[in-house]
């Protein structure tokens, strides 16, 4: 197949790779002419596991390539993927500016028929409007078809996420773009579900909206097994054997961030209130979830009573592990909170240094996660980046002045830590 994706963030460079790599031919748009020039060159504007190596074996394969030329990308593809940011207003709501400009720039250049698929995160009832401002624009007045084909990916196991899908859901408002869609997906062998674009656009806030709602939900129990003796991984692990719940999402911590959970949560309240409903159930979630931060911050004043002048050392600063990402992290979240309170920090994270330099004034970076811990009064684990694992206990216990550590994210064994010396207080247990 021939496809372009306009809209090369996380989820339209990892569509276009993913697409190039099963053997389509593809064209990435981007109307950043540096960020362009970056991918041209060789370069990788972002940090995604096993992604660099994928554009590169498929550029040089001649099956992907990058223009800031809306033109070219619509004349040269009979499918067409729009994957912009849809990014929250102040009221929750959701910001469709990209999707309205690139919508008109399609159909401006469209003189054959055109798929033209929205993968953005969009609130339901979108692809109707799509559909009207391309027929209002499209000089050419030529057939075209809009789907609604929602992305599923993680930050961190994007790649992993496309190329082995749950599920492909397909929202149509005729056949005829059904076997073209089947056949771009059908290197995948995924199950595919066809259905309306309504439900195929709900589906999606439907589905973070209910992950999101899985994590506030262990998170409450965690404060209940805190208050009861109990340990909030044995409870997850006897609820997630049940194969109608599963285990995964379920960790208790910090809470959720990050670029979609926070946001689609919002708008989905928000799309629920136009619709004509509140969904007081997802606000619960919201709040659950700033609870969580609260009283974690409230464990470590309740231990180190003043933090004014104590140093804490940071492990973690992107909002989860594997990626490079601090856009609504716990984790900065969690070191704005105790800079407020006058601690000085120092700071550790395995990709995501960079990104938090932006956001984070006046921390101590530090090189080596073994480092962290040099004359500190307690340690903190804000982010579940599995290499934690390894921390240099022993070593990280003699450095600080105090042997306490808070783990945001339940990464250690609570008698282990004890038996080494710690002072150790994680989340639920
Ligand atoms: C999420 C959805 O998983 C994905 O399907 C959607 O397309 C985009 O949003 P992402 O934001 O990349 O993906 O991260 P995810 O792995 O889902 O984690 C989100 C947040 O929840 C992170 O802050 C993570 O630390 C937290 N989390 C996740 C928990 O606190 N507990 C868990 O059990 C799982």
């Amino acid at each position: 197949m021939k496809l372009t994706i306009i809209g090369t963030g996380y989820v339209g460079l990892v569509t276009g790779t993913c697409f190039a790599e099963v053997g389509h031919q593809v064209i990435c748009v981007d109307k950043d002419a540096e960020k362009v020039k970056v991918l041209q060159s060789g370069g990788m504007p972002i940090y995604e596991p096993g992604l660099r190596e994928l554009v590169d074996k498929n550029v040089k394969a001649g099956r992907l390539s990058f223009t800031n030329s809306t033109a070219e990308g619509v004349a040269k593809s009979d499918v067409i993927f729009i994957a912009v940011p849809t990014p929250p207003m102040s009221d929750g709501s959701v910001d469709l500016s990209f999707m309205e400009g690139v919508s008109r720039e399609i159909a401006q250049n469209m003189t054959s028929y055109k798929i033209v698929v929205d993968k953005s995160t969009v609130p339901v009832n979108t692809g109707d409007k799509v559909a009207e401002t391309i027929k209002r624009y499209c000089k050419a007045k030529v057939d075209f078809d809009v789907v609604s084909n929602p992305e599923f990916l993680r930050e961190g196991f994007a790649v992993e996420d496309f190329m082995k899908p749950d599920r492909v859901v397909i929202g149509v408002r005729s056949q005829r773009p059904v076997a073209a869609m089947r056949s771009t997906y059908e290197p995948f062998n995924a199950p595919i579900i066809v259905t309306d674009i309504n439900s195929a656009e709900l589906i999606k806030h439907a589905a973070n909206s209910f992950l999101a709602l899985k994590i506030s939900y262990i998170n409450a129990i965690s404060v209940i097994c805190e208050a009861s003796g109990a340990n909030v991984q044995e409870v997850a692990n006897g609820m997630g054997m049940d194969t109608r719940i599963g285990r995964r999402f379920l960790d208790a911590g910090l809470g959720f961030g990050g670029s979609c959970f926070p946001k689609d949560l919002s708008a989905f309240i928000k799309i629920s209130e136009q619709l004509g409903y509140d969904f007081r159930l997802l606000k619960e979630v919201q709040q659950i979830n700033s609870s969580q931060m609260e009283r974690f911050v409230k464990k470590i004043t309740d231990t180190l009573w003043v933090l004014k002048d104590k140093t804490i050392g940071v492990l973690g600063l992107a909002f989860k592990q594997n990626t490079d990402d601090v856009r609504l992290s716990p984790a900065i979240d969690l070191c704005l909170h105790l800079q407020k309170e006058g601690a000085k920090l120092r700071v550790y994270d395995p990709q995501a240094m960079g990104k938090a330099r932006a956001v984070l004034k006046d921390v101590t970076f530090v090189e080596d996660m073994n480092d962290v811990a040099e004359g500190c009064d307690a340690l903190v684990v804000a982010t579940e980046w599995p290499e934690f694992k390894n921390l240099d206990l022993e070593k990280a216990r003699r450095a600080l002045t105090h042997p306490i550590l808070f783990d945001g994210r339940n990464m250690f064994d609570v008698k282990e830590m004890e038996k080494i010396g710690f002072i150790y207080k994680s989340v639920g247990r």
